[in-house]
């Protein structure tokens, strides 16, 4: 972890449970976040389109073989809808999320982008739908998607498989992220914290990780158990935890966007306050219809009312400013890069360092 400090300060970090060192860690990752951000918030609308998914992650309520969960898809008109409210309420970023849904085609899914674009042209589009190929991703890239979240929810090989189901692997989550952001995308990764059989170590292959994907965006959240998964018995990541992991974030990768999540404030009531406080400057407030927002549960008691409402920006606004921040309006681009640059990008890919390995 190069210029940061040695593995073993790290870990020290990673793990202390000294209020004072942790402290330290959130002043100076604040410090860092207000160099790039000042005291912007970003905000982004969070259009969470189909609870569907063809995965079966053993953490997740909206898992496949979860037949208790509501089903539910919105038809392009009430994306659309949703993108209309959210930007008479001042959003220029719409994130369309959701299961990996096959319903949705890749040309259904690049005519919804472009739509949007053509519609909002001032505004970012953002798509997380998950894992699919390379063709398909240069397929949304070419129809305007700016951003594409894809979390590797953990970098370690052994925690993956602990996870997941024996057809998803670690290594092709990383293929996409590597083609996404070769394609030019704005990629985010991302990691749960405290997930069962997480361990110190693997939190360091996190970070070593990111310092390697060196990605625009990371989301960090803790885990929280869900009732009908196999990990309904498990605990929650805590709070804490996950706020040292956003400083660390914050100070290896100083210009990243980084969101509180809605996770966090589901885990405490002022969770996404202190995200803040601890280097996040992100928060993406839920603008799907108010009808299916309590079906998109990915674990339990996940929030969508308050202040997490797109509709409720009035109380964000204060919240942020009642602890000296405030929500920025606007496409919220990553720091450095300029407004709607979007251009193929050069990234060295663990393939191409194979290939002139070979050579
Ligand atoms: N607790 C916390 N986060 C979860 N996610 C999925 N299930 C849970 C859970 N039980 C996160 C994953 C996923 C993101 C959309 O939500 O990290 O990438």
């Amino acid at each position: 972890m190069a210029h940061t400090g040695d593995r073993e300060q790290w870990r020290e970090w990673v793990e202390t449970d000294n209020k004072v060192l942790e402290q330290q860690l959130c002043a100076r990752a604040r410090q860092t976040r207000e160099t790039w951000y000042g005291k912007d918030v970003y905000i982004r609308g969070l259009i969470e389109f189909t609870n569907y998914c063809r995965n079966d992650c053993l953490y997740c309520g909206i898992r496949r073989s979860n037949k208790k969960a509501a089903r539910y898809r919105l038809t392009e008109e009430e994306i659309l809808s949703c993108c209309k409210t959210g930007y008479e309420l001042g959003f220029r970023t719409f994130v369309l999320q959701g299961g990996e849904d096959l319903f949705f085609t890749d040309l259904d899914l690049a005519r919804i982008v472009a739509d949007i674009k053509e519609t909002y042209p001032d505004c970012a589009v953002t798509l997380s739908v998950g894992e699919r190929s390379r063709k398909s991703y240069e397929m949304f890239y070419a129809a305007g998607a700016d951003r594409y979240l894809l979390r590797h929810e953990t970098a370690d090989e052994v925690h993956y498989r602990q996870l997941h189901p024996k057809e998803m692997s670690l290594e092709n989550r990383k293929r996409c992220l590597w083609d996404l952001k070769e394609i030019g995308f704005q990629v985010g990764a991302g990691m749960m914290v405290g997930s069962p059989g997480q361990t110190v170590e693997c939190i360091l292959e996190d970070l070593e990780f990111l310092r390697e994907l060196q990605p625009d965006m990371v989301g960090i959240g803790p885990f929280i158990p869900h009732c009908e998964t196999p990990f309904s018995h498990k605990t929650a990541g805590t709070v804490n935890q996950t706020l040292r992991l956003l400083a660390l974030v914050r100070l290896l990768l100083p210009r990243v966007l980084l969101p509180a999540t809605t996770a966090l404030g589901t885990v405490e009531q002022d969770g996404r306050e202190k995200g803040i406080l601890a280097g996040a400057n992100v928060v993406m407030p839920n603008l799907s219809p108010a009808s299916v927002r309590d079906k998109y549960l990915l674990y339990d008691g996940k929030l969508c009312t308050g202040s997490e409402a797109a509709e409720n920006l009035s109380r964000l606004e204060q919240s942020m400013e009642s602890i000296g921040y405030r929500v920025a309006y606007g496409r919220g681009d990553r720091a450095g890069l300029s407004h709607g640059h979007k251009e193929t990008r050069k990234v060295r890919t663990k393939r191409e360092e194979q290939e002139n390995g070979k050579k």
